[in-house]
């Protein structure tokens, strides 16, 4: 072997470990594979990926704010990317920003958001602590309408983005938009509600559990409907402290005071 041929295989075997272990190299990222370690549940992810985390997380936000894919743009005030923790245990998706979220840019902050907060709190989830909060669209639907298909698809990769990236054990789909969107059916979610799916990021990535439910807003119309919505959010309780110990110890008082 010449000594070139030294140096360049030196430096493939220092490229590939650095690779292998966090998909950079000399600062510089060489190919996105979020989405393969979303796929094994056993990778330990590093205090560099941490870091990395959140800021991809902060890309994909600037990216949403600077965002002109479809005619949502023209009207929002702001966007609304979401938010949460960078390692949620949980991630709950709505249907797109209403007033409240455009004016103020956050998900999930008007009288749903209010609703929706005591929902995951009393199963021991937040947004300060365990959970990240999104939306099928990122820019308000006028009127509040439901997002055309098109601006649906041309949101989805950063929803996609952001699953990959968060990783989370399981997913709440609040309300018939993210859920048909996300199972790609057009069954009513009075049928989807409370079935567990496996939602993939692509055919071969790792499973995610997810949970269609209520969206909030339709149980402030409808009370008669929460019932429904507590037996939804105890079997994701259910589920998540059968996944995560963390959870489980966190949540045992909350599930002895409700017998989840
Ligand atoms: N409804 C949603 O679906 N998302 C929000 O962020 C607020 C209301």
């Amino acid at each position: 072997m010449t000594a070139e041929q030294k140096r360049q295989t030196a430096r493939f075997l220092d490229m590939a470990d650095d690779y292998l272990s966090t998909g950079f190299y000399n600062g510089e990222r060489l190919y996105n594979f979020t989405s393969d370690i979303a796929a094994s549940a056993s990778v330990t992810v590093d205090a560099d990926i941490v870091v990395d985390v959140e800021g991809e997380l902060r890309k994909i936000e600037d990216e949403i704010r600077d965002c002109r894919n479809c005619p949502l743009c023209e009207k929002r005030r702001s966007t609304v990317a979401g938010e949460g923790v960078s390692r949620p245990l949980a991630m709950v998706i709505g249907e797109g920003p209403g007033a409240d979220e455009d004016a103020s840019g956050r998900p999930f902050v008007g009288a749903a958001g209010q609703l929706l907060d005591k929902m995951l709190a009393a199963i021991g989830l937040s947004r300060q602590t365990n959970c990240f909060i999104a939306n099928v669209v990122k820019c308000r639907p006028p009127g509040n309408r439901d997002p055309e298909p098109e601006e649906k698809a041309a949101c989805m990769p950063f929803l996609r983005r952001q699953i990959s990236i968060l990783r989370p054990q399981a997913i709440l789909a609040a309300g018939r938009v993210p859920a048909q969107t996300l199972l790609q059916t057009t069954e009513s979610i009075s049928r989807l509600r409370g079935r567990w799916s496996e939602w993939r990021l692509e055919q071969n990535s790792a499973a995610i559990q997810l949970l269609p439910t209520f969206h909030p807003s339709y149980l402030l119309r409808d009370e008669s409907q929460k019932p429904l919505a507590w037996d939804d959010l105890k079997k994701f309780a259910r589920r998540l402290a059968a996944m995560d110990a963390s959870y489980d110890a966190a949540s045992a008082s909350l599930r002895k005071k409700y017998k989840i």
